[in-house]
């Protein structure tokens, strides 16, 4: 590496190279997964969750106990100090005094990195409002790879919420390195892929298209990633049950399209936007997804404690 990898906090500050050697680690991580148990032995990793996470938290709890090392943190701010006044800057300064990097999600946009410029420690990005999941994308990327084999010229299309869902975002600024041959957006028109990550593909000439269903649109894809509606970041009220008529994916709807190499992926949780009966369909890649997470979650940890 042409420098050390210090934090991820979005994947705008990462090169094509760098991101590849992440997903290098993962890979020697997911095919020797004993080989690394005890080099985080000593090591205390910060879990501050101030948003609620399943996959997110435990798969990194889950990493950090099978490299040998130990977690604290919270998931649940009623129950620290900063329910007493404390700042959010103060709380990092005395968490970056009890451990030796910090994973954090907040639903403000830009805390990462704030943390990351008040702390010597590493701080991993694990989710900030709409606008970045890094990690998340990272194992994406890994799984993505591990299916079809390549990351360059895939046809990928993006369902569901595409204006609130921070996965999406990360998720297509990474893929526009790597030179896809299609990005197709389907949503609702109230949830369309913002104007500035079509900017990004705008200058990287990168083919893409503004869909408002997947019928008839999923005949030419590898992938196509599905998101569930971020009710939690929208203010204005939403008619659920009409948005689930039109954007459910179901195992009937994929057979339609009559292609045998597409693979659906989704960050979880799913909502109502997969329906239950693509689960035991070839399509499904969204249960072996989240499962890799660990693996990815390992190598990330590794990298920036220094440790391989
Ligand atoms: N994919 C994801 O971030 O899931 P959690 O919200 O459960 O962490």
């Amino acid at each position: 590496m042409d420098h050390k990898i210090k934090n991820i906090i979005s994947i705008h500050d990462f090169s094509t190279k760098e991101i590849n050697y992440i997903l290098s680690v993962s890979q020697e991580v997911y095919k020797n997964p004993d080989k690394y148990t005890d080099l985080l032995k000593g090591k205390i990793i910060a879990t501050l969750f101030f948003e609620p996470s399943t996959r997110t938290k435990m798969s990194f709890e889950t990493a950090t106990k099978k490299l040998g090392g130990n977690t604290i943190g919270f998931e649940d701010i009623q129950t620290t100090a900063i329910k007493k006044g404390e700042t959010f800057s103060d709380t990092i300064k005395i968490v970056s005094g009890y451990s030796d990097l910090i994973i954090m999600r907040t639903k403000i946009e830009g805390a990462a990195r704030f943390a990351s410029e008040i702390t010597d420690k590493p701080i991993i990005n694990a989710g900030d409002g709409t606008n970045q999941h890094p990690t998340q994308t990272m194992l994406d990327l890994f799984t993505i790879k591990q299916k079809i084999g390549k990351l360059d010229d895939i046809s990928i299309g993006f369902f569901g919420d595409l204006k609130y869902g921070r996965t999406v975002h990360s998720l297509v600024e990474a893929i526009s390195l790597y030179n896809p041959k299609i990005i197709k957006f389907i949503s609702s028109p109230e949830f369309t892929i913002g104007k500035e990550y079509l900017k990004i593909l705008d200058s990287k000439k990168i083919k893409y298209e503004i869909l408002d269903t997947p019928i008839g649109n999923l005949k030419d894809l590898d992938i196509l990633y599905v998101t569930r509606t971020q009710l939690e970041r929208i203010a204005e009220p939403i008619d659920i049950e009409k948005l689930k008529k039109k954007y459910t994916i179901t195992k009937e709807l994929l057979d339609n399209e009559n292609n045998p190499n597409l693979f659906v992926m989704h960050p979880l949780p799913r909502v109502y936007e997969i329906d239950k009966n693509v689960d035991d369909s070839k399509y499904n890649l969204y249960f072996k997804q989240a499962e890799n997470g660990v693996y990815v979650r390992e190598a990330i940890l590794l990298i920036l404690l220094g440790l391989i």
